[in-house]
């Protein structure tokens, strides 16, 4: 059966190029990038090489870039280093980020610190004035998303991070869905830390980078061997780290090009669904927001129910975070956008990729007319 993968916030496939790049590092380049004979020193080359692709693709230096092993514990090293190196106990964040933040800063609830939420309006956007005034001098660290995961809606974090900088605070943003989806120049946003995870750009998973930038405070959260400047201990992952480089290098050459494409292709989709299918209405703003992705609200319809017949289609799709998949409870995101629990359980997030074709995108929504058609007529007339 063709497969039509529409979730590519929830992961993307290995890009070809990046896999043929990572293959010599199994088994003929398997060098321990710390030993200082020639096999361990050529594996450090290439960890210099891809740091160095990476860094100049930011905007940043070097040595600011740490290797992890994902986005999750990127973003837990920045909160906990700030807790640790601030000394202080609070942290203004949003009520939509992801749960490798909302998880974490729970836990740190139930330990004593204060979590102050940032609300968002319904179309997914924080108010300025409000993280203005919620910053004080208890605050150890600001840590708010670049772009969501579920509605892809775009947070100002350039004025965020101006704002953090004047009234001297750590500022932290979870980039993990906004690289190669929106230009991220560091030399010129005053970010403390950001977040990265290879799988969101067509790298591996398992592995992450967080930047830190020099001269920010910074204590490890992973502790043993000196590997990253002491950032973070364990043997590098060389071939995931090679092939993040080479996926960086690919963004460089065609992010611009692609996002156009891939920005007509999810307009393509939006369009069709929400003037052909009744009762439909796309979450979050329209405007502010990162070209592969659309969540929409299928009024009436159990989302669980329709992503099932897309299924069996080979239509890939998400309710949401796959992170959250199965917890039978209403998006966060969505609620917190003011969404009835109903309407947020009713809501479809598609998000497109390098892959995806025009072909495919008119052959999904055929499909999806089809299935909301279905639904709808089994459903109890109110
Ligand atoms: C916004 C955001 N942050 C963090 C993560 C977690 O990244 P990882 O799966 O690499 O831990 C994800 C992944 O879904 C995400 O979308």
């Amino acid at each position: 059966m063709r497969l039509i993968y529409l979730d590519n916030n929830a992961t993307t496939p290995v890009d070809p190029e990046v896999l043929k790049e990572m293959v010599p590092f199994f088994s003929v380049y398997y060098g321990n990038p710390s030993s200082p004979h020639r096999l361990g020193q050529e594996a450090k080359q290439y960890v210099k090489k891809a740091r160095n692709a990476i860094a100049r693709f930011l905007c940043c230096q070097e040595e600011e870039i740490v290797f992890t092993s994902c986005g999750t514990e990127s973003n837990n090293a920045a909160i906990l280093s700030a807790l640790r190196t601030t000394g202080k106990k609070r942290i203004v964040t949003t009520s939509t980020e992801h749960s490798a933040i909302q998880e974490l800063c729970l836990d740190l609830e139930k330990r004593g610190v204060e979590i102050d939420r940032m609300a968002v309006n319904s179309l997914g956007l924080i108010d300025l004035e409000e993280l203005e005034k919620k910053i004080n001098e208890h605050t150890a660290i600001v840590s708010v998303m670049w772009a969501n995961n579920e509605t892809g809606v775009i947070f100002p974090v350039e004025q965020i991070a101006k704002i953090c900088k004047e009234r001297g605070v750590l500022f932290h943003t979870d980039a993990v869905q906004a690289i190669g989806k929106i230009p991220i120049d560091l030399s010129q946003v005053p970010i403390d830390f950001l977040s990265l995870t290879g799988h969101k750009f067509y790298a591996p998973k398992g592995i992450g980078v967080l930047f830190v930038r020099k001269g920010s405070p910074f204590e490890p959260l992973i502790r043993g061997g000196s590997q990253e400047m002491r950032r973070r201990a364990g043997t590098e992952n060389v071939p995931s780290i090679v092939g993040m480089g080479k996926a960086i290098a690919i963004l460089s050459q065609r992010m611009d090009e692609e996002n156009k494409r891939i920005r007509a292709l999810r307009d393509l989709l939006e369009t069709r669904i929400l003037s052909e299918i009744p009762f439909t209405k796309l979450n979050g703003d329209r405007e502010y927001r990162i070209p592969n992705t659309s969540n929409i609200c299928f009024k009436g319809i159990d989302a669980e129910t329709l992503l099932l017949d897309l299924d069996q289609k080979g239509i890939c799709a998400s309710g949401g975070s796959a992170c959250t998949t199965g917890s039978l409870k209403p998006s966060k995101v969505l609620t917190a956008m003011g969404l009835s629990p109903l309407d947020a359980k009713s809501s479809v997030r598609f998000s497109l990729g390098r892959h995806n074709t025009e072909e495919e995108i008119q052959f999904a929504v055929d499909e999806i007319i089809k299935s909301v058609k279905k639904i709808r007529k089994t459903m109890p007339k109110s």
